[in-house]
C-alpha cells in the first residue's frame, strides 16, 4: 500500500509514510472486509459511512504540515483509522464523530491499540471544539456544502485546514493564513460522505 498507492502518488513526508507503516488497517474494518483492508479504495464501516481511500487520508495528513509537537482537530472519527494515523504523527489529536456508535467503537479500538494522546467527544464537528482551541491543524472527512466558521476561528494563523467542500461536485480544499485572511487551495476533486448536523 504504501509503495504502491502513496508514495507512487507523491506522498513524500517520511513520517507519514512511517505512520501508514505502524497503523494496521486491518484492525479498523470489519472482519468481512479484513482481506481488503489494504486497498485502493473506501471500504464500508457501518451506519452508512465510509473508511477513507488510504491515498486520501496521506494526502489529506501530509496537507497539514504537521510536526512532533502539533495539536490537531478531526471532524469526522468514523472507524478512527486517520486518528491513529494523526496520533502517529502529531502530539496531541482532538477528535469529533456525530455517530455515537461509530465513536464509541473507534474509541474502544484505539484504546486498544494503546492510543493515549486523543480526546474524543461525540457530537457536531462544524462547531469544532473552542474549549482546547487553537489547533495547528485541522481535518474534515464529511463534506459540508460551506466551510464553517467555527473551524477557521480555533485554527491557529500558522495552522492549516484540510477540508472537502460541497454537494455534488466535492472539492479538497487547503486553507492556510496568508497576509490578513486565510488563503483557499484547491487540491483535489473528491467523494466523501456529507456533513450531517444533529
Ligand atoms: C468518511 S467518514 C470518516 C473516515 C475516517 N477518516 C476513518 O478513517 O474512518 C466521515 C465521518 O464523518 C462523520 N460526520 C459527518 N458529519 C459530521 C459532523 N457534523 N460532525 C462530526 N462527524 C461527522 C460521519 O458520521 C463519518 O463517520
Amino acid at each position: 500500500m504504501v509503495e504502491t498507492q502513496l508514495r507512487s502518488r507523491g506522498i513524500k513526508e517520511p513520517r507519514v509514510l512511517d505512520a501508514f507503516l505502524r497503523v494496521p488497517r486491518h484492525r479498523f474494518v470489519g472482519v468481512q472486509y479484513r482481506n481488503e483492508a489494504y486497498a485502493d479504495y473506501p471500504l464500508p464501516i457501518g451506519s452508512g459511512q465510509t473508511i477513507s481511500q488510504p491515498y486520501i487520508v496521506a494526502a489529506m495528513v501530509e496537507g497539514l504540515g504537521l510536526t512532533s509537537g502539533s495539536k490537531v482537530l478531526e471532524i469526522g472519527t468514523g472507524c478512527g483509522y486517520q486518528t491513529a494515523i494523526l496520533a502517529e504523527v502529531a502530539s496531541q489529536v482532538y477528535t469529533i464523530e456525530i455517530i455515537p456508535e461509530l465513536a464509541q467503537h473507534a474509541r474502544e479500538l484505539l484504546e486498544s491499540l494503546g492510543y493515549s494522546t486523543i480526546h474524543y467527544r461525540i457530537g457536531d464537528g462544524a462547531l469544532g471544539w473552542p474549549e482546547a482551541k487553537p489547533f495547528d491543524g485541522i481535518v474534515v472527512s464529511a463534506a459540508p456544502s460551506r466551510i464553517p466558521d467555527p473551524l477557521l476561528e480555533q485554527l491557529d494563523h500558522s495552522g492549516c485546514c484540510m477540508i472537502p467542500v460541497g454537494n455534488n461536485k466535492q472539492v479538497l480544499k487547503r486553507l492556510r493564513w496568508v497576509g490578513e485572511g486565510w488563503k483557499t487551495e484547491s487540491m483535489m476533486a473528491v467523494r466523501f460522505v456529507p456533513m450531517t448536523s444533529l
